[in-house]
């Protein structure tokens, strides 16, 4: 069982890299499919949910050819099959984009119905409300959900709640379907812009992502392109605050800096410094006291549910009470009990989690419950006395890619071990 095991304490300083945004990827490898022209993305984040979506494109009969770590060249003339296993839905519930695009191509498609996940029960239902408006019969059944149409016609889609995966779902059925779509109450997350641009350079006509209102022009076809995926939100926001946190330096490159001005108004709420430069901000929280704040989870531009996690961790270090107010997923909370065993002193009442600042965690073997929270232990860790090690790492492996290599990068002393032995020569090592 592989585990970062990590000797805290050192600011961490110095530069790193931020890799492509694994959900916008995940959504654009789906869509690379609906034409049958070969489709070239690069800035790929090497990450194991970007493998496993391309394993279901190849499942079904799409061709994948890797040109390096970073570029993918998909075709989608050979797809054979119009059903998406469970096992890939088991594994990335984001697999579920193959419906839309599936369906917006071919008129049928059906995948496996993904079910709860570790952050919260996730439905689905105006994915479906978005496929029925456009024409499309919905059935479930037998654990699948399956979508068919003669024909796809433009309409009018209200989302009772923003949802970046129904909007992203809706926005590939409807880019080739017959006539306007208005979907309404739409989410304005970068990578649903991303989506939307990577759809207009296959030849749709998509308008308005990023506001509320986004506008389709259905075409009858879709054709080739080559595309870059924006910088990964979440991963950057995640050094930003292992900077904070570690009362470091860290000048994080290439970012789109407006995508961070949630985390980066956080941070400087907390004393952080952060300069902002046109593809990099930097951090710094040396020498400085960090001061608690109320955060509140919000759709973009609010500030993101897969940031909740790390800021906590800053904030468990303030001089003072700050909240965390989780309003998107409800099971979100699940870090806190390993953070108390680091030292933190948070209580969670209904969606709320009450921080009261400490001096400093002490290192503890803790366990990843989910990606981001993850990724928050692992800055809790670098910020501790003494060594932390972090067991179930699978889960970070998800969405970061070379997380270690990269932290190593700025000076953390941390290590992925697989054994019993790697961990005491760690051990040995830092002591
Ligand atoms: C995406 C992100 C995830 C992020 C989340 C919120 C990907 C692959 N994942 O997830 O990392 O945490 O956005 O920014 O991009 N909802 C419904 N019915 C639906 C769909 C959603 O009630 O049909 C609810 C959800 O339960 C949740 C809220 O809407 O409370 C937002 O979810 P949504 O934006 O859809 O999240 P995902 O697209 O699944």
């Amino acid at each position: 069982m592989e585990q970062y095991v990590m000797k805290g304490g050192t600011p961490l300083t110095g530069t790193v890299n931020i890799s492509g945004a694994k959900n916008a990827a995940l959504a654009l490898l789906a869509a690379a499919i609906m034409t049958d022209d070969t489709v070239t993305i690069e800035n790929l984040p090497d990450v194991r949910d970007v493998k496993v979506m391309l394993t279901a494109i190849e499942e079904i009969g799409g061709k994948v050819e890797y040109l390096d770590k970073h570029t993918v060249k998909i075709n989608g003339s050979s797809i054979s099959a119009l059903s998406v296993d469970y096992e890939y839905i088991k594994k990335i519930r984001a697999s579920y984009y193959l419906l839309g695009a599936l369906l917006g191509k071919y008129k049928k498609a059906e995948v496996a119905l993904p079910g709860g996940c570790a952050i919260g029960s996730r439905p689905i239902d105006l994915h479906i409300k978005g496929f029925k408006a456009l024409g499309a019969s919905v059935d479930i059944g037998y654990g699948l959900i399956s979508a068919q149409a003669q024909s796809l016609v433009g309409t009018h889609i209200y989302l009772d709640k923003v949802s970046v995966g129904a909007t992203i779902n809706i926005l590939m059925a409807a880019a080739l379907a017959e006539g306007k779509t208005t979907i309404e109450n739409a989410a304005k997350e970068p990578h649903v812009v991303d989506v939307a641009n990577f759809l207009n350079s296959m030849g749709a006509n998509i308008r308005g992502a990023g506001t509320d209102v986004i506008r389709v022009q259905g075409v009858e076809k879709l054709h080739g392109t080559v595309y870059s995926v924006i910088p990964d939100q979440i991963e950057a926001g995640t050094f930003m605050c292992a900077a904070a946190a570690t009362h470091g330096d860290v000048l994080v490159k290439n970012v789109i800096p407006k995508h961070l001005e949630a985390t980066t108004a956080k941070l400087l709420e907390a004393g952080c410094e952060i300069i902002e430069y046109d593809d990099a901000v930097r951090v710094c929280a040396k020498d400085i006291e960090l001061s608690p704040t109320q955060v509140t989870t919000l759709p973009y531009p609010g500030f993101p549910t897969d940031m909740q996690p790390q800021m906590a961790v800053v904030l468990a270090l303030a001089s003072g009470t700050s909240t965390v107010t989780e309003s998107i997923f409800e099971n979100r909370f699940k870090y806190v009990d390993e953070l108390a065993r680091m030292g933190a002193n948070m209580k969670v009442e209904s969606n709320i989690a009450i921080i009261t600042g400490v001096e400093h965690f002490t290192g503890a073997r803790v366990s990843a419950p989910d990606l981001r929270a993850g990724a928050a232990l692992v800055i809790a860790g670098l910020a501790a006395d003494g060594v932390t090690t972090v067991d179930d790492i699978h889960f970070i492996q998800r969405g970061y890619e070379d997380f270690e290599e990269k932290l190593r990068g700025i000076g953390a002393a941390i290590e992925k071990v697989d054994s019993d032995h790697d961990l005491q020569k760690f051990i040995l090592k830092v002591s």
